[in-house]
């Protein structure tokens, strides 16, 4: 109920709580001015449509990042065609560019990005949220959004004939004068926003609309797996409605999720499953800088020793099936046959690389069994061991209050919240404040929409995480994939084989994925 108190109350504070004072944007498509540019692809030039800094939302609350740069191939204002694809069943390539669950602004296509995300360490140094590295780049390492540039992902969507539209998005630390703006769920919040601006202008703009797929890596592929699993929703109403959305629906096809960090409630616990016992770790360097090597405190052990505990409840909890049909469990020790799905999912990434030339031997990674040249079994603690730990425990919510994560679930006026009831009754920080609300969590957590009846879950799902990256537990887009697969969705689920922290990487399978299901 849109006129109900809890909706105002909703709706100022997510404006920071100002009520909008601004003349209203208008979220029509016509009124968009456009630039031509070209772009080459081998000998070929493609000329294109840039429309850029398009606000929207009407009552935008930052227009710094509720924009959109909207992309398309000059050949459809011709009533030509593109890789077989036509002004009307053009697909649009929806690359969010959020990373460490920072603000990002929208990506650009044919001018060199004005901003360089770089995932400042949140807040201090003790605890365990990396000081990842700035800006994506092809197939590069996370974090920092959606790449830019020669061969990238929306270049290459240009030259395959999609419709390129790039969201920016809010974050963790936007703020408008004393209040913060960005917090969660702001940066879903935006995204839907962009996704209904496309459907409200969907006969304006060429492409079909019924056919945006999502991209985004880690924070920015937990947002597009939100993205994809929360269509509709009405729980973002309220936050919609306050920033001046379309009044339209935001569901979509299909939702391309590198390395997602997400799942964060329950993310702790996947941790220590994966990693207890293993006690040094090494955080992730920024760049130009090596990693420190630091050990678990014993207060940190003991953490890691009660976290392990909570999973197995959890992966329980999800009644997960096994592709045959099997219900996957977990014992109070972590093990069981929930494993068998981890085992296989590794087993794949190896075969898959054996299968592409890569020389795998048991001599060179001594936790696989390779049976006449193909991987048959993984032992999986001594797998996790060579993963190796990155972060300290608790991994997401720190105790300090001093990860990315807690900082993206603060509020207008309280910057870092814990959202999980552990870290909350083990607080450290002095500035301890109620949790973050329940509401909010669920409103981050795709898992949360997948098979529920009020959301429109997209149909069609990439999801990649690499073999080598330990930024979460392998067991977070293992769940994902899983219970998409049990909803019977269309899932391309793989574990890129030596690959750590990164997206949009093997391009062309990419394209051939998202060629089969769009045409
Ligand atoms: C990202 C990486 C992390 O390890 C994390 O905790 C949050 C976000 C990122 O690269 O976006």
């Amino acid at each position: 109920d849109l006129s109900s108190t809890s909706y105002k109350k909703n709706a100022s504070y997510y404006r920071g709580g100002n009520a909008y004072k601004g003349k209203k944007v208008s979220l029509n498509f016509k009124n968009a001015k456009y630039t031509v540019r070209t772009l080459t692809s081998g000998n070929k030039k493609i000329k294109y449509r840039a429309y850029e800094n398009i606000t929207y939302v009407s009552k935008p609350v930052d227009k710094k990042y509720q924009t959109m740069n909207i992309y398309i191939p000059e050949a459809y204002f011709k009533n030509k065609k593109i890789n077989g694809y036509t002004k009307n069943s053009a697909p649009v390539f929806f690359p969010n560019s959020v990373g460490g669950y920072m603000p990002g602004e929208a990506t650009t296509i044919g001018k060199s990005n004005s901003s360089t995300m770089t995932m400042p360490k949140s807040t201090k140094s003790s605890s365990s949220t990396p000081a990842a590295p700035g800006a994506g780049g092809t197939g590069t390492n996370a974090t920092g959004g959606a790449p830019s540039g020669a061969n990238s992902a929306p270049e290459k969507a240009l030259k395959e004939g999609y419709i390129v539209a790039a969201p920016g998005a809010r974050g963790r630390t936007t703020k408008q004068k004393s209040n913060y703006t960005g917090k969660a769920p702001a940066a879903i919040v935006d995204l839907k926003a962009a996704v209904r601006y496309l459907k409200l202008n969907s006969k304006k703009i060429p492409g079909n609309q019924n056919k945006i797929i999502s991209d985004g890596t880690s924070a920015g592929g937990a947002m597009s797996a939100l993205l994809g699993a929360s269509g509709n929703s009405k729980d973002y109403a309220p936050y919609l409605k306050a920033i001046g959305a379309a009044d339209t629906s935001d569901n979509i096809f299909a939702s391309m999720d590198f390395c997602p960090i997400m799942n964060l409630d329950n993310a702790d616990s996947a941790y220590e499953w994966e990693f207890n016992g293993i006690n040094s770790y090494q955080g992730m360097a920024m760049p130009g800088q090596t990693a420190e090597t630091s050990t678990l405190t014993s207060a940190q052990k003991k953490i890691s020793n009660d976290l392990k505990k909570e999973f197995p409840s959890y992966v329980n909890s999800l009644n997960l099936k096994d592709d045959n049909g099997k219900t996957l469990k977990m014992n109070k020790d972590g093990s069981g046959s929930f494993n068998n799905l981890i085992k296989k999912t590794v087993e794949n990434s190896a075969n898959t690389a054996i299968k592409n030339g890569k020389n795998i031997t048991e001599k060179k990674y001594p936790w696989l069994t390779i049976k006449n040249g193909k991987a048959t079994d993984v032992n999986l603690s001594k797998y996790f061991k060579a993963v190796g730990r990155m972060k300290a425990a608790p991994a997401f919510d720190g105790v300090d209050l001093s990860n990315a994560e807690n900082q993206e679930m603060g509020t207008a006026t309280v910057n870092k919240k814990h959202f999980t009831d552990y870290s909350q009754k083990n607080n450290t920080a002095k500035n301890k404040t109620a949790k973050a609300s329940d509401n909010i969590i669920k409103m981050m957590n795709p898992m949360d929409y997948i098979s529920n009846n009020n959301a429109d879950t997209a149909d069609h799902w990439y999801i990649r995480y690499g073999e080598k990256d330990a930024n979460t537990s392998i067991a977070v887009p293992t769940i994902f994939a899983q219970k998409l697969k049990n909803e019977n969705k269309d899932v391309n689920y793989h574990l890129e084989w030596n690959k750590g922290h990164a997206g949009d990487y093997n391009l062309n399978e990419m394209f051939t994925w998202m060629n089969k299901i769009a045409k």
